[in-house]
């Protein structure tokens, strides 16, 4: 509490519950990145992953707790000693480690689902709260659907895992059904009737499925909620959840109404929504609120005649409170490592020494193709480097044949981590596939592809082209990304750029 302006914790959930949306999966280098930049925005927890589901998920909330030292990191399980050990052992290095358990308590969620009466779940969630107790302190428990739950039951589990040592008890519309006013009457009823509540925080989880999460969570803020979990660019099961960026910027803006704020350091909130959504390959609509490409555009007449005598006419934030740089100085082959290294810390975008070095040297190499260099095209560099995985097969060169009379024909040669060079020459429907094909038959392997998008970075003819890929094999996914001024070369790596996740993977599992 700042003077009479209460806190609201954030607890980010963009790596479980967003990761584990259809489409939205990532790997492990685009997982601890996306983990350190909500670091450096400024979220209390990050909820990096449920560990039981998958090694690869337990490896990645290992991997995010090593590395993780100003935000908790917390990671779901079911309320299962088998989910608690595997919790355990995830966050066995965190700073500061948060097991997250949970059980519905829904009517519908215990008669099919789980098939327990009500005495069995106030039974089961007392019990793993307890067993989580004995490894790590701050304990959070959830019910699930708790929104469509008999209100009183939820008081009871509520208060049970408060007795048995929850610290956060969170509230769940799992499904999205709430309207804003009812649920902030239910979390003020919740607040008001869970014997022990004056201990624990009370948490909301809420789902967008009526498009109703950010103002669910704004509901629950007045009626008395303490923390609110989010994702970045609302991405979750179905329809998402509360997108921390449009809770967190209606929250700042109107804080005087909610007297209460957050942590969070809203000029990093663009750089953050921008990596999730190439990592995820989930491009956010124009008209998407607080990062939309439109949402700081201003077409009719009257209203640039407006903004332009004064920005508050129809503006009711600033472009730069959500860190879009003002970009006032063009970067270009003659600008020097300062001029570069400026600008990379107004993207929100530091880096290391050592990945400043190969950025640079990106950057130079670009310039020389390229007049101008612009944030867009600095943010693909950044991205491309800092969340690289090692390369099974890398680009040597290609050539396209092309025309409108006859098919299109590639020829690609890559060369495969143990050095050896290969090479083919494939016909195909269009310069593109004439070359993923040849790329096929060079790895021996037919992944299908799912999504293949190319679009340009900036305006204008001299704009690199990014490619965005997914491919599937075997019901596992992989996304790849590719920006070059040649539109073909920027499929190629985006393609290679998922097939080497797709390696990468099938090593890791021994597949
Ligand atoms: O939507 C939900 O109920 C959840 C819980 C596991 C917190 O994601
Ligand atoms: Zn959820």
């Amino acid at each position: 509490m700042i003077g009479d302006t209460r806190t609201i914790k954030i607890l980010d959930t963009t790596l479980r519950d967003g990761e584990q949306a259809p489409g939205c999966s990532m790997n492990l280098p685009e997982k601890i990145e996306v983990a350190r930049r909500l670091e450096r925005l400024g979220v209390d927890i990050i909820e990096a992953g449920f560990p039981a589901s998958s090694p690869g998920d337990l490896d990645a909330v290992k991997a995010i707790a090593g590395v993780i030292k100003n935000s908790a990191v917390a990671c779901l399980c079911r309320c299962l000693e088998k989910d608690i050990d595997a919790g355990r052992e995830a966050l066995a290095k965190a700073a500061s480690p948060r097991i997250h358990v949970f059980l519905a308590t829904s009517p519908v969620h215990m008669e099919y689902k789980l098939k327990m009466t009500e005495a069995q779940v106030l039974e089961q969630a007392t019990a793993a709260v307890r067993y989580a107790k004995k490894f790590c302190n701050d304990i959070e428990f959830s019910a699930e659907d708790a929104f469509r739950s008999d209100p009183d039951f939820v008081c009871k589990v509520f208060a049970a895992a408060i007795d048995a040592g929850a610290l956060t008890v969170n509230f769940p519309d799992t499904v999205g059904y709430a309207m804003p006013a009812e649920f902030g009457e239910r979390i003020h009823y919740v607040k008001d009737h869970t014997h022990g509540m004056e201990k624990a925080c009370l948490s909301v989880h809420c789902h967008n499925d009526l498009g109703l999460a950010v103002a669910n969570s704004l509901a629950a803020v007045s009626a008395g909620a303490a923390q609110v979990e989010c994702t970045i660019n609302g991405i979750g099961e179905r329809a998402g959840n509360a997108s921390l960026e449009e809770f967190v910027m209606g929250l700042r803006l109107r804080r005087e109404l909610y007297s209460a704020d957050t942590h969070i350091d809203s000029t990093q909130i663009y750089s953050v929504s921008r990596l999730v959504s190439q990592v995820t390959g989930i491009k956010l609509p124009p008209n998407k609120a607080i990062v939309g490409d439109n949402a700081f555009a201003h077409e009719a007449g009257i209203h640039q005649h407006g903004v332009l005598a004064n920005r508050e006419t129809y503006e009711i934030m600033t472009p730069e409170s959500i860190g879009i740089p003002k970009n006032t100085i063009v970067l270009g082959k003659h600008s020097g490592r300062h001029a570069f290294e400026e600008r990379l810390k107004e993207l929100g975008l530091p880096v290391d020494a050592e990945t400043f070095e190969k950025i640079f040297a990106g950057f130079k190499e670009l310039a020389d193709k390229k007049k101008a260099v612009s944030d867009r095209d600095i943010e693909a560099l950044v991205r491309d480097i800092v969340v690289s995985i090692p390369e099974t097969w890398k680009l040597d060169h290609w050539a396209v044949n092309t025309g409108s009379a006859l098919g299109a024909s590639g020829v690609i040669r890559l060369q495969h981590k143990d050095g050896k060079y290969e090479k083919i020459v494939s016909m195909g429907d269009g310069p593109v596939d004439s070359i993923f094909k040849a790329i096929n038959q060079i790895i021996g392997k037919e992944p299908e592809l799912e999504l293949y998008e190319i679009g340009a970075i900036t305006g204008g003819s001299s704009s690199q082209g990014e490619t965005m890929v997914k491919i599937a094999m075997n019901g596992q996914r992989w996304n790849g990304h590719g920006v070059s001024t040649d539109i073909i070369e920027s499929s190629i790596k985006a393609y290679l750029s998922a097939i080497n996740a797709m390696e990468y993977y099938l090593s890791e599992n021994g597949k």
